[in-house]
């Protein structure tokens, strides 16, 4: 169990994943850095397709990277691109997002740092998740 890392550590970690964005066609490069519920951080980066359409975003990179490390349980994610306008997760991200970290933190925040910070219901209100399939 490590101690909850801090803002700044999350962004960072975000910033880098970045770095190795795969995405020769957009040139739009975006890192996701996921704060897991034990403290440690999984990262992702986009990587795109040729086919454009087989391209995944970062958020859901870090998703699934957690998932397949055995790690489910997320509590924070921050998002870091190079644009004035703070980028949000889209709405395949938001919809993932919620069912592995539920009402979890979402920070936003370009090369310089943060640049704005929500709750993932306020951005996906009348979610859909798992407990709808029970009934
Ligand atoms: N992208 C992300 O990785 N995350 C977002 O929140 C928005 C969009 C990627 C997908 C694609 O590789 C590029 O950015 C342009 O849409």
């Amino acid at each position: 169990m490590s101690a909850r890392p801090t803002l700044l550590q999350l962004l960072d970690a975000a910033r880098a994943a970045r770095l190795r964005a795969h995405a020769p066609f957009s040139r739009f490069l975006v890192g996701a850095a996921l704060e897991m519920a034990d403290g440690t951080i999984v990262t992702g980066c986009n990587v795109e397709s040729a086919s454009y359409g087989l391209t995944m975003c970062a958020e859901r990179v870090a998703v699934f990277r957690a998932v397949a490390e055995g790690r489910a349980r997320m509590v924070r994610v921050a998002i870091v691109a190079d644009t004035t306008t703070p980028t949000p997760p889209c709405g395949a991200c938001r919809q993932v997002l919620w069912e592995f970290g539920g009402d979890m933190e979402v920070i936003l925040g370009d090369l310089q740092g943060e640049r704005g910070r929500y709750q993932l219901k306020d951005l996906l209100p009348l979610a859909f998740d798992a407990r709808f399939l029970t009934g």
